[in-house]
């Protein structure tokens, strides 16, 4: 499967509805809606700074959205806000793709970012990632099954601010 990473515009909304959100939140169809409303609040801001995974059509198949990263870029410091693989096509290397394109394209200094605890995956996926823990924030999340820490992570890119916070 040949897949693609190319920045977010507001033509993709559409098609990641039918991607499934991030188990922090709680009903599906809230997740769905309110995901496509922030998604799209994200991208119309200055800040705003996105990256989607496409597969590319074949014979067999149109093209096909895999998988999405959004977050904010200020001064090339970066946070990640949100990201998501479509689930029949996880543990391919879609998310490890998504991350260093984001990474590279929009943390030279600092990427930041919030998992929570119990989401194994993404925490696995991070540190795999070379992102490094710096905080928690306690009973931060509300999730079907209750309250869940935030973990906050940052990882360093390729030009070294002057001053490095500690890790
Ligand atoms: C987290 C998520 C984005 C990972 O995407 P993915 O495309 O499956 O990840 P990758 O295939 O690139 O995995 C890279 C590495 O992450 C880790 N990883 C990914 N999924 C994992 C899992 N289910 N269990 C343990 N480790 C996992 C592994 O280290 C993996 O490397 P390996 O396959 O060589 O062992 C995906 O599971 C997802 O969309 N989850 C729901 C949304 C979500 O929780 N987003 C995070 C919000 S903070």
């Amino acid at each position: 499967m040949d897949i693609a990473t190319r920045r977010m515009t507001a033509d993709d909304l559409n098609a990641l509805k039918g991607i499934d959100a991030a188990p922090t939140l709680n009903s599906t169809a809230d997740r769905t809606a309110d995901r496509i409303e922030g998604l799209a609040s994200f991208l119309g801001q200055k800040a705003g700074a996105g990256l989607v995974a496409y597969a590319l059509a074949t014979d067999a198949m149109p093209e096909l959205l895999l998988g999405y990263i959004i977050g904010f870029s200020v001064n090339q410091d970066a946070e990640i806000i949100d990201l998501v693989v479509r689930s029949d096509y996880r543990r391919q290397g879609i998310g490890r793709q998504l991350i260093k394109g984001f990474c590279d394209a929009f943390g030279d200094h600092v990427t930041y970012l919030e998992v929570a605890r119990k989401n194994r995956p993404a925490y696995q996926l991070y540190l795999n990632m070379g992102f490094v823990e710096y905080g928690n924030r306690k009973a931060y999340y509300q999730t079907a099954n209750g309250r869940d820490d935030a973990i906050l992570m940052r990882k360093y890119g390729s030009i070294s601010p002057d001053i490095k916070l500690k890790s």
